[in-house]
């Protein structure tokens, strides 16, 4: 796991120039790609800068580290959520890095409350769910909603699984350096 410390945005942006065209574990589009659909969906709806900022760094962890691609097929869990929470926490605040801290539990909290997410989850999300715990007991459902962001957690997580589309178009990278610009303390 990377120490890795951001101090601005630039830093953010030069890190997915250098490393987001790398492919997003087992699916059809690349890290930069799955980043920029997921901050696209949050904007649609309307969402706070904190939040598209969240959605667009959510997996930045996976640009920190060296493992392959497809480590969670090789049982491998990189723990992108912690090591992206804590490089990022010096440049933004709660409402940016809890959700990211949280977008993978999220996964675990919705396949344990709602039976059609999990007819809905890409073959790479269902090996990943096992590395990350499985499914979550009464008692980590009550911690998971004492966070103070689980809402948008959760929001994160329904766009982040759909943000996986290799034909859609988004805006650029440096659209979304207002939004960074905006959310940062
Ligand atoms: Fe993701």
């Amino acid at each position: 796991m990377s120490r890795w410390t951001i101090s601005n945005v630039s830093e953010i942006i030069e890190l997915f120039k250098k490393r987001g065209d790398s492919e997003y574990g087992g699916e059809d589009v690349t890290q930069l790609q799955h980043a920029l659909q997921t901050a696209q969906l949050a904007e649609k709806e309307n969402s706070t800068a904190e939040l598209v900022v969240a959605a667009l760094l959510h997996d930045f962890g996976h640009l920190l580290h060296d493992l392959p691609d497809d480590a969670p097929d090789l049982g491998v869990d990189d723990f992108h959520e912690t090591a992206a929470e804590s490089s990022l926490s010096s440049l933004f605040p709660l409402a940016v890095t809890e959700p990211i801290k949280l977008h993978v539990q999220a996964k675990r909290f919705l396949c344990s409350t709602d039976r059609s997410y999990n007819s809905k989850l890409s073959e790479a999300s269902i090996t990943s769910l096992e590395l990350q715990g499985g499914r979550m007991s009464v008692e980590e459902l009550m911690e998971f909603k004492s966070h103070t962001h689980w809402r948008d957690a959760i929001r994160l997580r329904i766009w982040d699984d759909l943000a996986k589309d290799p034909e859609l178009e988004t805006p650029l990278l440096d659209y979304y350096i207002d939004f960074l610009e905006r959310a940062s303390l």
